[in-house]
């Protein structure tokens, strides 16, 4: 088993869309370049998704056309169906994420569809992405608890998996959308995926509503998990998801990698710089 865990930084796209202020393309610009000096292999740098859902992403395309594009780094965005996929491609992004849920009311919600009209929503985009060599992944939300419908069966997580590998090649990513889970959820939730993929294939993406996403993410590394989705100074949220507050810190899962000796390929001493100026910027700024 691997020891070496991939962290994909989320917060542009997570922790910006949940700011109640739009933060200037400017800064959003500059926290892409700095983490990128970091070491991610991935950055989730914004959504094209509708602007009148989420305005605090509109500049989508501004901020792809105005990045500073480094080699190491694949810069990836939220697409929620062909009109996405289209920007997205104009905006020569390097990975596109659609999104569904393993819950009926919160995919309602958040894309205005059932789990089965998002599955007939991706097909043709997944599709269309693999035509144009674009790598894909697929979230998963509410994998463990919805706001609005309660606890999640892992069979019913697997159905959706399922459903999605079945549109193509696709990374999975189970997010624990409102920070919901325990250690305890883990086990059940992965033996319901195994056999549709590799535990160290599988993407977490945990939210730190509860305090707890760092003991489920040491949980996930015992059970094989290698790769975690995190923001930087814990930035995030969903906000058709009430109670989502925070992804878990980017700084958190690289100590918790540091601690049980696991490789994580970040740069310390500039995810500290980063963080400490996000928390400046954007954090602080809150109030203004
Ligand atoms: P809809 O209103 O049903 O869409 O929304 P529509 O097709 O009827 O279009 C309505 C209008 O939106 C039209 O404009 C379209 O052109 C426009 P109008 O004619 O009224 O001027 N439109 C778009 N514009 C730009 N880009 C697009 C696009 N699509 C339509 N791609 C839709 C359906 C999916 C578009 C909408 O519900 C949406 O954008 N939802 C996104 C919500 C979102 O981004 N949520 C947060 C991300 S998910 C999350 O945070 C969870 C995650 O972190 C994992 C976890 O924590 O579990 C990933
Ligand atoms: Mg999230």
């Amino acid at each position: 088993m691997s020891q070496r865990v991939v962290i994909t930084e989320v917060g542009p796209r997570d922790g910006l869309q949940n700011e109640q202020r739009i933060v200037p393309l400017a800064d959003k610009v500059d926290l892409v370049n700095q983490l990128a000096q970091i070491g991610f292999q991935e950055i989730e740098a914004s959504a094209f998704v509708s602007p009148k859902w989420i305005p605090q992403l509109a500049d989508a395309k501004e901020l792809f056309s105005s990045i500073t594009r480094q080699p190491s780094v694949q810069y990836s965005a939220l697409v929620p169906n062909q009109q996405g996929l289209e920007r997205a491609i104009a905006a020569k992004v390097d990975k596109i994420a659609v999104f569904t849920a393993a819950s009926e009311t919160f995919c309602q919600q958040n894309i205005n569809t059932s789990i089965a009209g998002s599955i007939e929503r991706f097909a043709p985009v997944i599709e269309a992405a693999g035509h144009a060599e674009i790598p894909v992944r697929g979230y998963v939300s509410c994998a463990v608890r919805c706001p609005y419908d309660g606890p999640t069966h892992p069979d019913q997580v697997r159905r959706v998996i399922s459903a999605l590998m079945d549109l193509g090649p696709i990374e999975i990513d189970l997010g624990d959308t409102i920070g919901a889970a325990s250690p305890e959820d883990m086990e059940p939730l992965l033996s319901a995926v195994d056999g549709l993929c590799p535990r160290d294939r599988i993407v977490m993406h945990l939210h730190d509503t509860q305090g707890r996403a760092i003991e489920v993410a040491r949980r996930c590394l015992e059970l094989g998990v290698r790769r975690f989705d995190a923001a930087i100074a814990g930035l995030g949220g969903c906000p058709y998801a009430p109670g989502s507050p925070g992804n878990v810190a980017t700084e958190a899962i690289a100590e918790l990698c540091e601690e049980v000796g696991f490789e994580h390929g970040l740069d310390l001493v500039a995810l500290e710089q980063t963080s400490c100026w996000v928390q400046d910027r954007m954090i602080k700024g809150r109030q203004s």
